[in-house]
């Protein structure tokens, strides 16, 4: 099996819509894709194509993180979605590392994401809590995480993370 990572198109709109609406069994993460293309609140997306199947899509947005004086600019991971009958095959990790590979090109060193405390530690996040980085809605402190992508990149960046709007409608 041929998996091939590559940016999303508009020829893919219509699968990407359908990967979300699949493997969220809701229609809440296409809305969100959807929404921050529209408004270009997109830094990276990329979608796992196999064959002619638009088998998985990554977004990454724009966060800024702020200590109420300082606003520094950090990446959003998500959402990620890989249609049901692909998953466990390494098609949501290629996503992710591919993704996480491109972001120092584009001028990101620092990426945040809400998840599961079991699956994305492998690739490099872990709790934001030990540094003083805090998401404005209430969420498991393990499930709030963090990724380095140049070493130091924290530099004493703390406070509060702000993702777009449309991520309050999910
Ligand atoms: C999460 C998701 C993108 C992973 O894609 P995938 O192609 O199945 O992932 P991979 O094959 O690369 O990795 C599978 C691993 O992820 C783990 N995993 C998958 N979904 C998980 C979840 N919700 N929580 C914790 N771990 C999960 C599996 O247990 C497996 O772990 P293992 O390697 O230790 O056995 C996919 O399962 C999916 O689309 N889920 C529904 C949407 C979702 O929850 N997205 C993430 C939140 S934005």
């Amino acid at each position: 099996m041929d998996i091939i990572i590559r940016p999303e198109t508009a020829a893919d709109i219509t699968a990407i819509v359908h990967v979300h609406q699949r493997a969220f069994g809701r229609d809440n993460e296409a809305r969100l894709v959807t929404t921050l293309r529209a408004e270009n609140a997109i830094i990276l997306a990329l979608v796992a194509q196999v064959a002619e199947t638009i088998a998985g899509h990554i977004l990454f947005s724009p966060v800024t993180i702020s200590d109420g004086a300082t606003v520094w600019p950090a990446v959003g991971l998500g959402p990620v979605a890989v249609l049901p009958e692909w998953q466990q095959q390494g098609i949501g990790s290629s996503l992710i590392r591919a993704g996480l590979a491109k972001l120092p090109a584009l001028g990101y060193d620092l990426v945040i994401v809400l998840g599961h405390p079991d699956y994305y530690p492998r690739f490099g996040f872990r709790s934001t809590q030990p540094y003083g980085i805090r998401w404005e809605v209430d969420v498991p402190a393990e499930a709030f995480m963090l990724a380095e992508l140049t070493p130091g990149a924290l530099r004493g960046r703390r406070g509060l993370v702000y993702y777009h709007p449309a991520f309050a409608e999910v």
